[in-house]
C-alpha cells in the first residue's frame, strides 16, 4: 500500500455487563433499528459494524443507522458473554480490542435491588474500572482514559431502581469490595502515606478515601455516567445510550 492510502480501522465500543443484563438484545435492537430479537445466554464474543449519523436531524436516535442522507461515523459494537465463568473472554477483549473508544456497561436495574444480583454486578463493574485506571495511568503506548457508561436497563419493570438508586447501590457496593481487597494493607498498619506505589496501583479511585464515587474516576479522566433506560420497550427506549455512545466515537 502506499502511505496515501492509509487504512483506518473503525473504532470499537464494548459491551460488557453481567449475564442476562440485556447486551446481546440491545446489539440486536441496534442492528435492526426495530424490535430486538430473542437471545440465548451469549457463551462468545460478537461484533457488528453500525453507522452513527452526526450531522441529521435524526442523530440522536439509533433508528439513524439506516439514513443515508447524512454523514456516519463507523463503529463496531461489541457484545460480550457476561456469564461469570467466560469472564476471561469479555476481559480478554477489553485488553485486546484495538481502538476501544467507550465500554457501555449494562446492569439489571430491576434485579439490582437484590444483594444477590448487586454483589456479582459490582464485583465485575470494579474489575473493568479497575482495569481502566491502569490503562488510564500506565506509561506505555496503549495509555488511553475509556469513558464508561453504566446502562442502566430494564426500566420497563416495576421493580426498576431509577438511574440515581443505581448509581447509589453501586458506590455503595464498590466502597465495599475496595474495602475488603485492601483489608491486607489496612491491616498491615502501614499509615496511607507510607504505602508505596505499587499499593496504590491496586485500588480503585481516590486513594485512601472513605467512600467510593465515580466521581474519582475523573481523577484518571475516566468519565463515568449512568443513564437509565430499556431495550424491550420504546419509553425510555435506548436512544440516550446511543446518543452517549455517537459522542464518543
Ligand atoms: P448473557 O449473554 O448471558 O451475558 O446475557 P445478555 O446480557 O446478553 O442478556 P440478553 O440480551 O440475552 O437478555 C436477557 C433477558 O433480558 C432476555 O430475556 C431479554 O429479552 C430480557 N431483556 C433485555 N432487555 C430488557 C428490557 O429492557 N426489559 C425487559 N423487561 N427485559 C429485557
Ligand atoms: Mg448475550
Amino acid at each position: 500500500l502506499s502511505s496515501s492510502s492509509t487504512y483506518t480501522v473503525p473504532p470499537s465500543v464494548l459491551l460488557l455487563g453481567p449475564d442476562n443484563a440485556g447486551k446481546t438484545a440491545l446489539l440486536t435492537l441496534f442492528e435492526r433499528g426495530a424490535k430486538p430479537s430473542a437471545t440465548h445466554t451469549s457463551q462468545v464474543s460478537h461484533s457488528i459494524e453500525l453507522n452513527a449519523s452526526t450531522d441529521s436531524v435524526t442523530k440522536a436516535s439509533f433508528r439513524n443507522h439506516d439514513d443515508a442522507t447524512g454523514t456516519h461515523t463507523k463503529f463496531f459494537l461489541v457484545d460480550t458473554p457476561g456469564h461469570g465463568k467466560l469472564r476471561n473472554v469479555a476481559m480478554g477483549k477489553l485488553a485486546r480490542t484495538e481502538k476501544t473508544k467507550a465500554v457501555v456497561f449494562l446492569v439489571d436495574a430491576a434485579a439490582l435491588g437484590e444483594q444477590e444480583t448487586l454483589a456479582p454486578t459490582a464485583a465485575y463493574l470494579y474489575d473493568v474500572l479497575l482495569f481502566l485506571q491502569k490503562k488510564a495511568t500506565s506509561k506505555g503506548k496503549d495509555k488511553a482514559s475509556i469513558p464508561v457508561l453504566i446502562a442502566a436497563n430494564k426500566m420497563d419493570l416495576f421493580t426498576a431502581l431509577p438511574a440515581t438508586m443505581v448509581k447509589a447501590h453501586l458506590e455503595t457496593e464498590l466502597t465495599r469490595i475496595r474495602a475488603s481487597r485492601s483489608k491486607g494493607l489496612l491491616d498491615s498498619g502501614v499509615g496511607i502515606d507510607d504505602v508505596g506505589s505499587e499499593e496504590q496501583d491496586g485500588w480503585l479511585g481516590e486513594y485512601g478515601s472513605e467512600k467510593f464515587t465515580f466521581q474519582q474516576m475523573g481523577e484518571f479522566d475516566i468519565d463515568v455516567e449512568v443513564l437509565a433506560g430499556s431495550v424491550l420497550t420504546e419509553e425510555p427506549g435506548a436512544d440516550k445510550w446511543w446518543w452517549w455512545i455517537a459522542q464518543r466515537i
